[in-house]
């Protein structure tokens, strides 16, 4: 089945195309990497989730990317270099030569170009933090800015970030949700109009003062390679037993978390993102083959955000992506005691003692 959004960007690819083409230049976007609180875990053909997700657009954890093009020829694909902070790197180099074909029958013009794409993340490459939602969600942007110049569409702000977020989809899912700050949501929910599984949606002004400013510190617990991409760990959920049930919980969660973030329910946020965290990995426990991501480390490091929340009443709590790190979230107003916490009693479990401190932030920069 093709999506609303699809149908309308191939619609316009055609006028695209009609246009003339020529020039060069140089683009460059910062773009945030986001945490879910509700977790996209599972997809259905297409790059569409198998449930809605929400999360929130971080602020330091960023991929900064420049896109130097040239019109070169009418051609029948884009002519794609790449460098990760100046050196050739074919991983990554050959992920976005594949992105940019996917994109292509929306962009019809990438086709007669030449394309030099550097990137660079704020935070260590090493570190374990995933950097797929922070690069497709710049790739995006820079594509979009790209149409803006050589074609003179996309001046209206919803229309350029709407298309970002599709073309992000398409690349890695979770990067839908990094092209504005805030509070994010992809997935179709019948609680929130004009929510769509092809492109995330910002609700920002929904959520209370409260969560506007979160902090996230992240711990790095291992900072080595994911031993399964989240892709293949997404694959797993086609024929998991629990596919169903985990479904409904998500929706459900959804709700519940919608009326919580509107509320400024800190409890209950607490409570929702936590089994969203153990869920996820639950999930990929019981999938076959089971995957094992968490380390000793990590267990440790849960207990005892436990029982620090027990014990000072503060409303700490954690998430997981699918790996061993740990996410701490907690209000800006207890900054200060969260940091002595943090460095005096979990800093020990983290590789190297290395850890991220970050918040919700207000989204991708275009750079001049
Ligand atoms: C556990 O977006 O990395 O972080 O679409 O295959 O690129 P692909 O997967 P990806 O999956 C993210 C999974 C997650 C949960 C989340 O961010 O919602």
């Amino acid at each position: 089945m093709t999506g609303i959004l699809e149908n309308i960007y191939k619609e316009q690819a055609g006028l695209l195309t009609a246009r003339q083409l020529t020039g060069a230049g140089t683009i460059a976007w910062e773009c945030p990497s986001n945490i879910a609180l509700i977790k996209y875990w599972g997809k259905k053909s297409g790059q569409l989730p198998i449930n809605p997700s929400l999360s929130f657009t971080l602020s330091h954890a960023t991929t900064r990317l420049s896109l130097e093009y040239e019109v070169i020829r009418e051609g029948r694909q884009p002519e794609v270099t790449y460098f990760f902070e100046g050196k050739p790197q074919k991983p990554f180099g050959d992920k976005f030569r594949k992105y940019l074909l996917q994109v292509t029958p929306f962009l019809p013009f990438l086709k007669s170009m030449k394309l030099t794409i550097n990137t660079g993340n704020s935070f260590p490459h090493s570190a374990g933090i995933a950097s797929s939602a922070s690069s497709f969600g710049a790739m995006a942007l820079a594509l979009c800015s790209l149409e803006q110049e050589i074609c003179g569409t996309l001046q209206d702000s919803d229309d350029f970030f709407r298309k970002a977020s599709f073309l992000a989809r398409i690349g890695s899912g979770s990067a839908s949700r990094s092209v504005r700050g805030g509070a994010q949501l992809w997935g179709y929910t019948p609680s929130f109009p004009g929510s769509s599984d092809e492109a995330a949606v910002e609700i920002t002004r929904e959520i209370h003062p409260v969560f506007r400013d979160y902090r996230d510190s992240i711990l790095v617990v291992n900072s080595g390679a994911k031993s399964v991409s989240s892709s293949a760990g997404h694959r797993l959920m086609e024929d998991h037993g629990f596919s169903r049930p985990r479904v409904e919980q998500a929706r459900n969660h959804l709700v519940r978390l919608l009326s919580v973030l509107r509320a400024g329910d800190q409890e209950e946020f607490t409570a929702i993102a936590e089994q969203e965290a153990l869920t996820l990995h639950a999930l990929m426990l019981s999938s076959n083959p089971g995957l094992i991501l968490l380390k000793p480390e990590t267990l440790r490091i849960l207990e005892l955000i436990r029982q620090f929340r027990g014990e000072t009443g503060i409303m700490a709590c954690f998430t997981l992506d699918a790996g061993p790190n740990v996410h701490v979230l907690y209000p800006s107003a207890c900054q200060d005691r969260m940091r002595g916490f943090i460095t005096g009693q979990l800093a020990r479990y983290c590789e190297h003692g290395l850890m991220l401190h970050d918040q919700v932030g207000k989204g991708p920069v275009k750079i001049p």
